[in-house]
């Protein structure tokens, strides 16, 4: 497909060149952030897990260190002006807003001890405030390497640092998409897993944990382990992303590790096989359990719905939620395009990407797949 068709088929594609997006994917998190304000202000240490080609961290970027107006922040302040708007002039009608309170109209709001460690297995082009590592995060030598790039000057007053917390894990997690379903969602969830694992290693008491999820068989599966360690799972599918995509995103906000559970002594998470998860001991809900704040994050608490039949199917089913402004652009259509439309090259190419070898064995065969050379 040449750039200009893929212009016209997709318009989150053309939209991201033309705000200078280094990928599309940017909007998916700005969508989710219009509905579940993910960058609220007490938001500064963030870690963007599999990070290329690093749209994910621009938004970050502009956000936390440049204090731009985006996401939520900026749908909010455009809600406020429609509806002063259309309220203008009509007297004696209850608009539900305070006259004096100001509309924000987008001023910037640049945050203090910011700190974005972006990983990929790619190189990621360097961006303002963020702090880059090239890493597998499926690899155990990992965590370490990002505990590291976290542990600096950004200690909150009054904090001692002995484990660098943060406020947001964020994971875009995808492979190479082979177009087998089951592989594809295979993979993807194992990533997710890995994510997961580390999150749980430097995310802070009520911090949020972000994951694309390919919705396969088993996602239920998924769903409810992670509901394991947050107080609220949703699943999420952002206007900007395909309907005909099986990506989908989890939210998992409030961080509350199960009291006794140790994350160290983890075995990989993951569908299928043994598992050490507290929902593994669930007993039959007390109706009249004590509602202390021990037993509260304790495993106990976690609510799925166990009765004795072994051979029951027990399902947690995540809430589901469509993200994004209804007005906002329909990613599965095709818009016409102004005659006179430059398409625009994107803004920042992959740095290393791993068919480099392959392109240039093309280029050197004289084009695709030699059939141009004579
Ligand atoms: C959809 S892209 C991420 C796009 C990114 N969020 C952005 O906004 O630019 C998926 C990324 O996952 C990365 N990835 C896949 N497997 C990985 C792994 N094991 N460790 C780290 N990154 C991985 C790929 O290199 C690829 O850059």
């Amino acid at each position: 497909m040449g750039k200009s068709s893929k212009d016209k088929r997709d318009a989150y594609y053309r939209l991201a060149k033309e705000q200078s997006w280094r990928a599309r994917s940017a909007f998916k998190l700005l969508h989710l952030d219009e509905h579940f304000d993910l960058f609220g202000s007490d938001v500064t240490r963030v870690v963007d897990l599999c990070a290329a080609p690093g749209s994910w961290s621009q938004v970050l970027s502009r956000v936390l260190v440049r204090g731009e107006c985006l996401g939520r922040r900026a749908w909010t302040a455009r809600m406020k002006r429609e509806r002063k708007a259309v309220y203008h002039g009509l007297e004696g009608l209850d608009d539900g807003l305070d006259p004096n309170e100001e509309v924000d109209m987008g001023d910037r709001r640049p945050r203090n001890n910011v700190k974005i460690v972006a990983v990929d297995l790619q190189p990621i082009a360097s961006l303002e405030g963020v702090q880059t590592l090239i890493a597998d995060i499926t690899h155990q030598d990992t965590i370490p390497r990002i505990l590291e790039a976290l542990k600096s000057d950004t200690i909150k007053e009054g904090e001692t640092e002995t484990k660098p917390l943060v406020d947001l894990v964020i994971s875009d997690g995808a492979p190479d998409v082979t177009g087998m379903h089951d592989l594809d969602i295979f993979i993807q969830a194992q990533l997710l897993f890995s994510a997961l694992n580390l999150a749980l290693r430097i995310l802070k008491p009520g911090g949020k944990f972000i994951s694309k999820i390919f919705r396969g068989k088993d996602v239920d599966f998924i769903y409810a382990q992670m509901r394991c360690f947050f107080e609220k799972v949703t699943c999420a599918k952002p206007r900007s992303s395909r309907a005909s995509s099986l990506e989908a995103f989890v939210i998992c906000e409030g961080f509350n590790m199960p009291k006794g559970f140790n994350v160290e002594e983890l075995l990989p998470l993951g569908i299928g096989g043994q598992n050490n998860l507290p929902f593994n001991n669930l007993k039959k809900p007390q109706k009249a359990a004590s509602s202390s704040k021990e037993e509260k994050g304790a495993v106990g608490e976690v609510d799925f719905e166990v009765s004795e039949d072994e051979t029951e199917d027990h399902r947690w089913i995540a809430p589901f939620v469509a993200c994004g402004d209804l007005s906002a652009w329909d990613a599965d259509a095709t818009y016409s395009l102004p005659k006179d439309h430059v398409s625009l090259d994107p803004v920042q190419p992959p740095i290393n990407p791993p068919y480099k070898a392959a392109l240039e064995e093309r280029r050197r065969k004289g084009g695709l797949y030699g059939k141009t050379k004579q």
